[in-house]
């Protein structure tokens, strides 16, 4: 007999006697479990895309199903060279071991998949999920938020109209779309009738539709290996299954171009639906392209309620602690320009500082502003797209501060400047001048002022920004100086000269 042992010496032989017609019998019954399962799974996503939810016993066995056919699969790997070690017409092994190990597994998968396939008859495979109760989660605000008052009530009306569906809001970095917008949310805790689901998004610069779509999902109860595993599409189809027929509230924080609605699946706000989306943005434009064409533009702080944001920040203790103190901070609060993030940022700074000379650098160099505020201003900056738009910017900090730089003067400056007009004629420039210095509006870099549209001038903490960009944020000194508006009668004072490769004459 060779190395043939005779299996009865292991005394249960049936594992290798029945092998190849157990695994003809196990072929078999996985070819019924799987067109079962896809029946089910067919079933289940029918129901779903009707706003049900599938029944947890549905999901047990849909995933036992899937645990067993990778179980099957590993199985198959060794298949051909078990069937090989059989000898004596399939009743004997050369190696019996592996082959008594290899017939057990077969015997009882067999049996696992025959029951599976007889659990596997649902009458119903999905309910109505759970009524959803209208959960807001409240964000964090700063304790007191300084003269908005007037902003959150227009903003709430416009989101209550019952003519508006999507609120843009819009302003320049710093200037509190995020505080208002947090307001907007903390508001909508107290219960607004009939909304049931209030959604919070901070959308990412770089926009990854399936990041927002898993944040929703989250708020949503979709999650688990099952939606990790859903491409865009079907996550999508998720979303709007769970969200039609509810009555929610979108909150998209900071976009930087058009969010599709679609593509993550929320479905579109309509005045039947009742359904609304608020999102924020520096930019104007982003708003047309959500279609808000009547945006509300988040403005910088009254002198009044900047100066009291200033002072609070600050703190009592810190403004008494010398008699000139509170004179110089005014200076400095004034040097934010009503900017809600520069008067923090440099009032905390200076909520420490109690003697009267670390006031007066203050006001010299405005403290805090180049590692803290720039870089976040500077993303504004960043974002500007399109041939020599960044020099054109630029070259607007050469005016003093709160200069209103006459718009067509400008255009005539970047022409003499060659960023623009090349090999163009002057109406086409200058109409491309405008066009740039409506891009340059619509971000925020730039602000109309009142009445007079045919002037523009820089905000001073922008201005800051963009003279830092110069300086390479005052690794280079010597690149940038500008010292415009100050009444200069004699030649700056400069450390190194042999870097300076220009002098603009004011
Ligand atoms: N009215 C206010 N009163 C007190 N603090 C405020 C006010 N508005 C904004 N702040 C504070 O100013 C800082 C900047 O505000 P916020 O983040 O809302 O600006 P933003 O417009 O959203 O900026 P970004 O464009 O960078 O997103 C925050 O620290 C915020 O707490
Ligand atoms: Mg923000």
């Amino acid at each position: 007999m060779g190395g043939c042992i005779s299996i009865q010496i292991l005394g249960d032989s049936d594992h290798i006697r029945n092998l190849e017609k157990n695994l003809v019998a196990l072929e078999e019954t996985i070819r019924v479990l799987k067109s079962r399962r896809y029946d089910v799974l067919r079933r289940v996503q029918e129901e779903e895309g009707k706003g049900q939810q599938r029944l947890n016993e549905v999901q047990v066995w849909l995933t036992s199903v899937q645990t067993i056919e990778n179980h099957f699969d590993d199985l198959n790997i060794t298949r051909t060279r078990e069937l090989q070690r059989l000898c004596l017409l399939g009743v004997c092994s050369k190696n019996v071991k592996s082959s008594f190990h290899y017939g057990r597994r077969v015997s009882l998968m067999l049996k696992e998949v025959e029951s599976l396939i007889s659990n596997g008859v649902f009458e119903v495979v999905a309910a109505e999920p759970p009524a959803m109760r209208c959960v807001v989660e409240e964000r964090p605000l700063q304790p007191v938020i300084f003269g908005r008052e007037t902003m959150l009530e227009k903003a709430w009306n416009r989101l209550m109209d019952e003519e508006t569906q999507t609120v843009g809001l819009y302003g320049m970095g710093g200037v509190g779309k995020t505080t208002l917008l947090t307001q907007i949310n903390n508001k909508l805790c107290d219960g607004v009738d009939g909304v049931q689901i209030v959604i919070w998004v901070v959308v990412s610069s770089d926009l990854r539709v399936e990041e927002i779509q898993d944040d929703i999902a989250e708020k949503l109860g979709l999650h688990g290996e099952e939606w990790d595993w859903k491409d865009k599409r079907h996550k999508a189809y998720d979303i709007q299954a769970r969200m039609k027929n509810k009555k929610f509230v979108l909150l998209l924080d900071n976009i930087w171009r058009k969010v599709d609605l679609e593509d993550i699946g929320v479905p579109f706000p309509t005045r039947e639906n009742g359904c609304k989306v608020v999102f924020t943005t520096r930019s104007r434009e982003v708003c047309g392209y959500m279609g808000v064409d009547d945006p509300m533009e988040v403005q910088c702080l009254t002198d009044s309620a900047a100066w009291d944001l200033f002072k609070k920040k600050v703190g009592p203790l810190t403004l008494k602690s010398h008699p000139r103190i509170l004179e110089q901070a005014r200076k400095v609060a004034e040097k934010c320009g009503g900017l809600p993030l520069a008067l923090s940022v440099i009032g905390e700074t200076m909520s420490c500082k109690k003697t009267i000379k670390e006031w007066d650098l203050a006001v010299e160099d405005f403290a805090g502003m180049d590692d803290q505020i720039l870089p976040i201003l500077k993303y504004s900056y960043d974002n500007l797209k399109g041939k020599h738009i960044k020099s054109c910017f630029q070259y607007c900090s050469l005016f003093p501060e709160d200069y209103l730089i006459e718009k067509e003067k400008l255009i005539d400056y970047w022409i003499c400047e060659r960023f623009i007009g090349e090999n163009e004629d002057r109406e086409r420039t200058v109409n491309q001048g405008y066009g740039i210095i409506a891009t340059l509006v619509s971000s925020c870099l730039l602000l109309e002022e009142g009445s007079s549209i045919s002037k523009v001038k820089m905000h001073d903490v922008v201005r800051e920004m963009a003279l830092g960009i110069s300086s390479d944020f005052g690794k280079k000194r010597e690149k940038c100086i500008v010292r415009a508006g100050v009444g200069l009668s004699k030649v700056p004072k400069v450390e190194k000269w042999s870097a300076v490769e220009r002098i603009v004459p004011n």
